[in-house]
């Protein structure tokens, strides 16, 4: 086996030597390769670990192995404990050719897109140990905290995987300091820790952070790594402009602190720069405000047709500015086909009461009412914020995948007509979920902060994603065809809504098949992202599907190009 392989590997060289191609000396090692770590190699790495080197299975195998219940396998709380589990599950698949695949309750199992072995840390150290033996050996790493990712870029295959969900760690303080300045109230968040856990944790201090609406989404892990949107984005910004901190361990194997003084090029790359490019987060800081209360209000409108979805569509792009002067965040959700069509809208309003909430949405659903819409199950409630935006779980194990645009304030200004009519495009093409956010602008002075975020956030009025979901019958072959055909038709008309070649897409909820995601997820600064990953990951150890400089490698991430 081993002499097979050094020929063939000689055989490439050989080939390599009298053009471009370059040979496996460029791939990273996996099993069966000569500098492929052995079974003494992973135990002795294991007892520099204090033994928490795991095995990884892909998390349908685990659950046959843990009689998981369908609620189980549906919870995205219970999935956590999984190491080789991702929310969407599809990203656990290798769909080929040759496709390999584990499916729930399935009678064969394959490893596809599952790491092999995991460093369960739970201190600095076991990160530390885990990027010093895949640097020395060779390996593809992947990074996860909580397995949410909908592009895929926590796990990979045959890799050695970088686990953070244990670290738990919440501290809060009143004075948080940089370079010896106060920058005032601050908690302090292990990259393990959920939003729905944080949320708790703030409440009980009276405080809140600007974080989004999910249960296992973790704070300090891709989340402002991608930028970071929050229903009181439209006040206080994103995620990513409210970071202070971040505790880093390089690819050198160095545990840093990053901030404004402090590696103040990383510190900027962290900040939307792409999640999962530039190091293993330990922890994250982020800044806090005092305790308020909120108005969550929320209405179904229904529609019989679709132009009269098209109709309310271009209603309520023309009303969106309605909430300016308040700065609400919103979140309409629109499930429908040809025929019909339901519209959630959950809206949120900072220190109003419920009847100011409703008077706020009056206008708009007056016209929803005028154009044959149904409105229907309006109700509001007034909480602490951290009582509404943190969910109780989130639904997972299943199939999806995405495609977005950050829709400029200028398109809603000038042109609501354009939104409608392309949310019809999308119904017609057969999407049946169309996800929006009013959860960009609002803070002008935030375009002035100092990072990777892409400045397409600063114009835009919304984040508008369509996503396509699949069952367990659909085969490798036409999940394919399939994922090819969604970028093909749907990513055109969100795009031409956005204003072309480009506009841009939020990083985390997006297409991983985007032909130009340098533009698209990172916009001009992608070449000072670029410069610094040179310095910080000189040897590509943190490589992710449209992350900064992925186009050199392989769609696995495994060989250079
Ligand atoms: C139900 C749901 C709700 C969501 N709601 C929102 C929302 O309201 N607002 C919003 O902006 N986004 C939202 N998202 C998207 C979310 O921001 C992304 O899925 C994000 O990538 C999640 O980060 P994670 O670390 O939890 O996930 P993971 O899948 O663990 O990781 C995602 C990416 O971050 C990297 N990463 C993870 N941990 C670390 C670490 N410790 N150090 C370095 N890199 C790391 C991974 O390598 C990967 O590239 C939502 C997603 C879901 C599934
Ligand atoms: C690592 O060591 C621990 C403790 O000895 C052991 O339980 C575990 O199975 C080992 N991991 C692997 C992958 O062998
Ligand atoms: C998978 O198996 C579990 C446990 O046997 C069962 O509860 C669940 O209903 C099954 N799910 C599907 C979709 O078949
Ligand atoms: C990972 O480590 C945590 C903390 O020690 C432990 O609770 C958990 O069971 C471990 N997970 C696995 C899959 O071994
Ligand atoms: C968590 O906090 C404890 C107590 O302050 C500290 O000893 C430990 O190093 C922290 N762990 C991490 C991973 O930061
Ligand atoms: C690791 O890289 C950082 C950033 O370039 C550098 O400051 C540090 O000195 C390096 N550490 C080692 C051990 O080389
Ligand atoms: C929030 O509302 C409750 C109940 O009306 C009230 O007691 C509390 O003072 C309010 N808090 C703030 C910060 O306004
Ligand atoms: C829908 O609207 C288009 C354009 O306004 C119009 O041509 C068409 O007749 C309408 N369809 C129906 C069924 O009313
Ligand atoms: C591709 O998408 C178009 C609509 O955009 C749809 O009509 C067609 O059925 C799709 N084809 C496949 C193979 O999914
Ligand atoms: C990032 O892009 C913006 C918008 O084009 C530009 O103004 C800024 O100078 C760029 N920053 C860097 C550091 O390249």
């Amino acid at each position: 086996m081993l002499s097979f392989l050094v020929s063939v590997t000689a055989v490439a060289w050989a080939l390599s030597s009298s053009g471009l191609s370059l040979g496996r000396a460029h791939c990273r090692n996996q099993p069966g390769d000569p500098g492929y770590p052995t079974s003494a190699d992973w135990s002795a790495f294991n007892n520099t670990i204090d033994g928490r080197l795991l095995n990884v299975v892909p998390s349908a195998e685990a659950c046959l192995k843990l009689g998981c219940t369908e609620a189980q396998w549906s919870s995205g709380i219970f999935r956590q404990a999984i190491p080789g589990s991702m929310n969407a599950y599809n990203w656990e698949q290798d769909y080929g050719p040759p496709a390999e695949l584990c499916l729930q309750n399935g009678t064969t199992c394959e490893q596809g897109f599952v790491p092999l072995y995991a460093v369960n840390a739970t201190a600095a150290q076991h990160i530390q140990a885990g990027i010093r033996f895949a640097q020395a050996h060779n390996l593809r790493v992947a990074i996860k905290s909580s397995g949410h990712d909908y592009l895929g870029r926590s796990t990979a295959k045959n890799s050695l995987l970088l686990w953070t969900a244990y670290f738990q760690n919440i501290s809060f303080t009143e004075h948080f300091l940089v370079a010896d300045v106060d920058q005032g109230p601050s908690v302090t968040v292990g990259s393990g820790v959920g939003l729905k856990t944080l949320y708790a944790a703030a409440k009980a201090q009276n405080k809140v952070f600007i974080g989004g609406t999910a249960a296992t989404v973790s704070a300090a892990g891709g989340y402002t790594q991608g930028a970071g949107h929050s229903a009181f984005s439209p006040i206080y910004g994103l995620a990513s402009d409210n970071v202070l901190q971040y505790s880093v361990v390089l690819a050198n194997g160095s545990f840093v602190t990053v901030n404004a003084a402090s590696h103040p090029d990383l510190f900027w790359a962290l900040r939307g720069g792409g999640a999962g490019s530039w190091g293993v987060i330990i922890d994250a800081t982020l800044r806090t405000v005092p305790s308020f209360n909120i108005t969550l209000h929320t209405v179904n409108i229904l529609t019989d047709s679709l132009n009269q979805t098209g109709d309310l569509m271009t209603a309520h792009a023309s009303h969106i500015k309605d909430w300016d002067g308040v700065r609400a965040g919103q979140y309409f959700y629109l499930a429908g086909s040809t025929t019909n069509s339901a519209l959630v809208v959950n809206t949120v309003f900072k220190d109003l009461d419920g009847a100011s909430s409703k008077a706020q949405l009056s206008s708009f659903l007056s016209s929803a009412t005028a154009l044959g819409a149904v409105v229907q199950g309006e109700t509001t409630i007034t909480a602490p914020p951290n009582d509404i935006v943190g969910f109780a779980d989130d639904p997972s194990g299943f199939n999806v995948i995405l495609s977005s645009r950050l829709i400029p304030n200028s398109v809603y200004l000038l042109a609501p007509n354009s939104v409608g009519a392309a949310y019809k495009r999308l119904l017609s093409q057969g999407v049946q979920t169309v996800l929006g956010h009013l959860v960009a602008g609002g803070v002008a002075a935030n375009a002035n902060i100092e990072s990777a975020v892409h400045p397409a956030w600063r114009t835009a009025k919304t984040h508008v994603i369509a996503t396509a979901r699949w069952g367990n019958t659909v085969s490798a072959a036409d999940v394919r065809a399939l994922r090819k055909n969604f970028t093909a038709t749907v990513r055109p008309v969100l795009s031409e809504l956005a204003g072309g070649a480009s506009s841009g897409s939020y990083s985390n909820e997006g297409d991983v098949l985007e032909p130009d995601f340098s533009v698209t997820f990172y916009g001009p600064n992608y070449s000072r992202l670029e410069r610094i990953k040179a310095v910080y990951d000189p040897n590509d150890l943190f490589i992710v599907s449209t992350g900064v400089r992925s186009e050199h490698w392989d769609a696995d991430g495994m060989c250079k190009i």
